[in-house]
């Protein structure tokens, strides 16, 4: 064990750590996850999401990975944008958040275009070049080595593709004028 520390919400843990107390929080919430996002975000969370997909520019055919994807709020916009000559891979860590999603989205008849991959955005299983769009909603901050996530995303990002990393932060304020 090193003495490396991250974040964990508001605390402070050991690096070797964070991926156990992320995978514990995910499995306890993932049947109520959809809920919680709209009381804890007084539904604005879904504000974002449509804004994230205006700006990302997909388009019909195109090739989409929705890292951190959850219970695929935004796999299920893409998925219709794309139509059958496009596909959207929803991807995430959690296998709890992953069956919630893959739930949904067949209830919702989202399907055809969508395939579902366990992974982890550190170590991303895919070939170099191969996402027109990739997005990672709410997700980053839960990644431990979030350069090493983004490099991941590069590799198997198109040259000229779009990365769309939705994350709160605290504004921070210049004093350069
Ligand atoms: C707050 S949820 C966001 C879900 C969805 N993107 C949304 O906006 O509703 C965070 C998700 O990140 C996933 N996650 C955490 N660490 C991850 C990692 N290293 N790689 C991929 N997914 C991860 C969790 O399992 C969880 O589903």
């Amino acid at each position: 064990m090193s003495d490396k520390t991250t974040h964990f919400g508001y605390k402070t843990v050991k690096v070797e750590e964070k991926a156990g107390k992320v995978a514990e929080v995910f499995h306890s919430v993932a049947g109520k996850y959809d809920l919680m996002n709209d009381l804890m975000s007084g539904g604005v969370h879904r504000l974002w999401k449509r804004m994230t997909i205006e700006m990302s520019g997909v388009r019909r055919g195109d090739t989409v990975l929705d890292i951190a994807g959850g219970t695929g709020d935004l796999t299920a916009k893409f998925s219709r944008i794309v139509g059958p000559e496009g596909t959207v891979v929803l991807a995430d860590i959690n296998d709890s958040m992953l069956r919630v999603g893959r739930d949904r989205l067949t209830d919702l008849g989202i399907v055809n275009n969508v395939k579902f991959s366990q992974a982890d955005a550190q170590y991303l299983p895919f070939p170099d070049n191969s996402f027109d769009v990739i997005t990672i909603a709410f997700g980053l901050r839960n990644v431990t080595d979030k350069d090493l996530a983004l490099r991941s995303m590069l590799r198997v990002l198109k040259p000229g593709g779009r990365l769309l990393v939705l994350e709160f932060s605290s504004p921070v304020q210049s004093s350069s004028i």
